[in-house]
């Protein structure tokens, strides 16, 4: 889920003006420097940990979490630093595969599915879902028909959070919220969950509290796991798809450099404590189509394990810090109950990066390390966000943003390598006429990108402030309207 948009935001401006300075140092320097797809991974990799690891505090606001979860010790958000991707080869080639006779000619905007009418009904049939389960071909996601289904996503967060459920439940009927997905245009959801979570829920030591899920009380004194199911269900019942997504080890907000929660395991919760809760969340929706995905590790990045700063790499490092051989492993997990989930895999540099990936692309298999092969289910995922350019965002001229996106992971589509699913990205509504905003849109319509936008809640969640919305979010407060509709107009226009 996602970074911690908040805690970046919540960096005081000098700070961000730090970050910013950074960003494009190390963007300079990697064009100026080496420049094209030269630039030693190495020499980028250790200026990202620096920038990482120099960037300012941060700041998290009510950083205790309640009841469950009190291992959030570390409180304090570090702003993460991401590099500028270096400059690298531009290609437009595209070829955008197009197979007669198979494939619809022209997607519809909002791809296969996405009802943008004004529904009513809370429970609708489910003739908005596509031809199920979904694979991929080339550089795009296409149903059992062979038409391409453009994945239109919104993040749903909470469900990695201390009350281990999705957002809003405390304020509003599931079916409500349910709905204003799909009127909002979306057709598929990212939900969250930590390996805490799945690991105390199948051991009963995990409950979710009433207050949690005020708004529905169907759902008192269920398990976390019953409350996801129950979710699901009401998302899949308005037509909407589902990619859940292992966002964090610990129940908690995160996604700093110096949360613990950088690796695919922590202190508390090790490698094999991911790969179960993976065989469970995998196992649990085997025979649910709608769960379409998963998305292995949220934003892998620098982080601490038993005490020293370690980060994780591609292809390189060893069992320990080899990101790919990992997402291998997990993804064998998943695959092994069904060969027909989407596995969406993040590179490294909390998502940025899948410059390795080129030399050393991952390869997935039902059931690692022996099981057969599985083609056609791998989808990469990218994120990208305003925060990470402080204020030199607004400035943002599209030439060199689409360099840089293409360099770090536009070459995974322009190649026709495998899709690639803009996981997380977002802006504060107030600055949509600004560079960023404007070169992502335009890069996602370019690329004919995969997306998921960061995020729908109406509030900062329990590890947070309740009583504050997130300026990211599209909800407003009761959960029950758009705060500023002219954001969900922009993202129809992708
Ligand atoms: C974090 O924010 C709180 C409240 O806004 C403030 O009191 C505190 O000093 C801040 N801490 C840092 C490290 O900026
Ligand atoms: C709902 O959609 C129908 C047609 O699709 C339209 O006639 C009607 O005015 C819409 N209602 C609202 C409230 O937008
Ligand atoms: C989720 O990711 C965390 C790391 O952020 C990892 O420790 C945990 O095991 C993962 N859980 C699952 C089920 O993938
Ligand atoms: C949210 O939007 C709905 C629908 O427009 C409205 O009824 C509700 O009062 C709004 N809530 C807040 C807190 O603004």
């Amino acid at each position: 889920m996602v970074p911690a948009p908040a805690a970046r935001r919540m960096a005081a401006p000098r700070q961000r003006l730090a970050l910013g300075l950074l960003c494009m140092l190390l963007a300079a320097s990697a064009a100026a420097g080496e420049g094209g797809h030269g630039v030693p991974r190495s020499a980028k990799r250790a200026a990202v940990a620096s920038a990482v690891a120099g960037s300012g505090a941060g700041n998290r606001t009510a950083a205790a979490p309640a009841t469950v979860g009190k291992r959030d010790e570390h409180a304090q958000g570090r702003k993460r630093a991401a590099a500028g991707p270096a400059a690298g080869r531009k290609r437009d080639d595209a070829g955008k595969p197009r197979r007669r006779g198979d494939r619809a000619p022209a997607p519809a905007p909002g791809g296969a599915v996405a009802p943008l009418g004004n529904t009513t009904t809370p429970a609708g049939s489910k003739l908005w879902l596509p031809a199920l389960p979904l694979k991929t071909w080339g550089r795009y996601i296409v149903d059992q028909r062979g038409q391409r289904v453009k994945l239109r996503c919104v993040a749903w967060s909470g469900g990695q959070d201390v009350w281990m459920v999705p957002g809003g439940l405390h304020r509003q009927k599931l079916w409500k919220i349910a709905s204003m997905i799909t009127w909002g245009g979306f057709n598929c959801v990212r939900l969250h969950f930590s390996v805490e979570m799945v690991v105390r829920s199948v051991k009963g030591s995990a409950w979710v509290q009433q207050k949690a899920v005020a708004a529905n009380p169907e759902l008192y004194n269920k398990g976390p796991l019953e409350v996801l199911d129950a979710v699901i269900k009401a998302l899949s019942d308005v037509g909407l798809m589902v990619i859940i997504d292992n966002h964090t080890s610990d129940a908690m907000w995160c996604c700093s450099g110096f949360d613990y929660n950088g690796l695919w395991y922590t202190d508390k919760w090790s490698e094999a404590d991911w790969l179960h809760a993976w065989d469970v969340i995998a196992r649990r929706y085997a025979w649910t189509p709608a769960v379409i995905g998963v998305g292995l590790r949220n934003e892998p990045r620098p982080t601490i394990v038993g005490g020293a700063a370690r980060s994780p790499m591609w292809g390189a490092g060893g069992p320990g810090l080899d990101l790919a051989l990992a997402l291998e492993k997990a993804g064998g997990a998943v695959l092994s109950h069904r060969q027909s989930y989407l596995v969406f895999a993040s590179g490294i540099t909390a998502a940025r990066d899948l410059i390795a990936a080129r030399l050393r692309p991952l390869v997935l298999r039902a059931g690692w390390p022996h099981g057969a092969h599985v083609n056609n289910q791998l989808v990469y995922e990218a994120h990208e966000y305003f925060m990470w350019y402080g204020p030199l965002a607004n400035a943002m001229q599209y030439e060199p943003f689409k360099l840089a996106m293409d360099a770090s992971w536009g070459w995974v589509v322009l190649t026709n390598t495998a899709p690639v699913w803009l996981g997380e990205f977002g802006v504060q509504p107030w600055d949509v006429h600004g560079g960023w905003w404007q070169s992502m849109k335009r890069y996602i319509k370019e690329r004919d990108l995969d997306w998921s936008y960061w995020l729908l809640d109406g509030d900062q969640g329990p590890s947070r402030n309740m009583n504050a919305r997130d300026d990211l979010g599209l909800l407003n407060h009761s959960w029950d309207g758009w705060e500023h509709p002219e954001m969900i107009e922009e993202l129809k226009q992708i």
